[in-house]
């Protein structure tokens, strides 16, 4: 059928769309009927346009045909619009008489179109419910995947090894005062660690006491903050980054470390070599584990000890477990009780062991990584050999080394 508006130049409306492949009467009977017919004769027009384009929208199949529809009921040139616009040359009682049956029929329409549209769209949705199936079953596709740093591992597995203990993590500042860092854990002015070559200083940010702030040196600060902001009975490690200034193949200027500490009312120093004992024997997933207490001097224990467990030569690499020989792996020793003082606890009431070691470390020993620089160059074929995969969370039932 020619879509084209004949005659009815006065108005001039220009191209007007049909409805495709309905028998919808085309709009100029509905013109006619507006500007020639008697009331009765619009609302006969209208009534049978309307019911023969209501048919058009009910019978479509798809969204693309209702679009169409809508186009030449409601676009720039459909129906509805052409009919919108006689309202502008009718006088106030021709619009006050056929105004009403002209909004009505565009109310009908867009209701007609919305309801059609709401059930296309559902059922377009059922169709692809019915057709798209996610087998959860299948295996996960080998993507590019990161991994896990040693040291980020190692963490997960101190801290699973030591929650079975009982012992809760906590954290501190690692922009640390020369009070927590030091003075608390009775650092003697004359120490080493306290001067300039050993530790980074903020000179311009200094503490309440005038002090320069600080990179802290070691994890043994969070000591401090334990007994201070929660009372005992205390178990917590405190795993994290501590910083100094020395650099070589063993040493870098920043680091981890994980502090340890337990204060109660009967703490000895058994209570300490057990812990250590089921702690290394489950980190390094052996029971020949031996350990060696030699005595030492650290400023906030007393007595004090250093830590070595014993190696065994395999095929000339050394393996943690049995005794040929030694390795330092932490340091230990009872709480100081000037320490305990220091934070407000009685001495006399509360007493507790504390411990100390190198993260870093315990990942090159249990790992066999033997520079520690490699483990902050970030090198990707470095990572992807000592890294560890995402979903291998440690857990002590299913072996935490993953
Ligand atoms: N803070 C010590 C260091 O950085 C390690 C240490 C030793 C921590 C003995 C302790 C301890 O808690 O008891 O070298």
């Amino acid at each position: 059928m020619d879509s084209r508006l004949r005659g009815n130049d006065k108005v001039g409306f220009g191209n007007v769309t049909d409805i495709p492949k309905k028998n919808v009467p085309p709009v100029e009977t509905l013109l006619q009927s507006i500007h020639h017919g008697s009331p009765d004769r619009v609302n006969e027009a209208f009534a049978q346009w309307l019911a023969a384009n209501n048919e058009a929208i009910a019978t479509t199949t798809s969204l693309q045909d209702l679009e169409s529809i809508r186009v030449a009921n409601t676009g720039k040139s459909g129906a509805v619009t052409l009919l919108l616009k006689t309202l502008g040359g009718m006088s106030p009682e021709e619009r006050q008489t056929k105004g009403p049956a002209i909004h009505a029929l565009r109310e009908a329409v867009m209701a007609a179109l919305a309801e059609r549209k709401a059930a296309l769209e559902a059922s377009a949705l059922d169709a692809r419910l019915a057709t798209e199936r996610l087998d959860m079953t299948l295996p996960v596709s080998a993507g590019r995947q990161g991994s896990i740093h040693p040291v980020s591992q190692v963490m997960d597995e101190l801290a699973e090894i030591f929650a079975d203990l009982g012992f809760a993590v906590a954290t501190g500042p690692e922009i640390e005062d020369d009070w927590h860092n030091f003075t608390a854990l009775n650092i003697p002015e004359t120490h080493p660690a306290r001067a300039m070559h050993d530790t980074f200083y903020f000179p311009d940010d200094k503490a309440a006491d005038g002090k320069k702030m600080l990179l802290r040196t070691h994890t043994s600060p969070v000591q401090i903050r334990t007994m201070m902001n929660e009372p005992p009975p205390i178990r917590i490690i405190a795993p994290g980054r501590v910083y100094r200034s020395d650099s070589d193949a063993t040493h870098t200027p920043m680091f981890h470390q994980i502090e340890g500490l337990v204060i109660d009312r009967d703490i000895h120093m058994g209570h300490l070599k057990w812990t250590l004992e089921t702690f290394l024997k489950a980190f390094f997933e052996r029971d020949d584990i031996v350990l060696r207490l030699r005595p030492s001097y650290f400023p906030f224990t007393e007595p004090s000890a250093e830590v070595d467990v014993g190696y065994t030569r395999e095929k000339g690499r050394r393996v943690i477990g049995g005794s040929e020989g030694w390795m330092e792996v932490l340091g230990c020793g009872m709480v100081h009780p000037r320490v305990i003082a220091n934070c407000g606890l009685d001495p006399n009431e509360w007493q507790g062991f504390a411990f100390g070691t190198g993260v870093d470390r315990l990942a090159m020993l249990k790992y066999g990584m033997d520079d520690l620089r490699a483990f902050f160059d970030g090198d990707l074929r470095w990572l992807k050999h000592y890294g560890f995969r995402a979903l291998d969370v440690p857990t002590l039932s299913a072996g935490i080394g993953a």
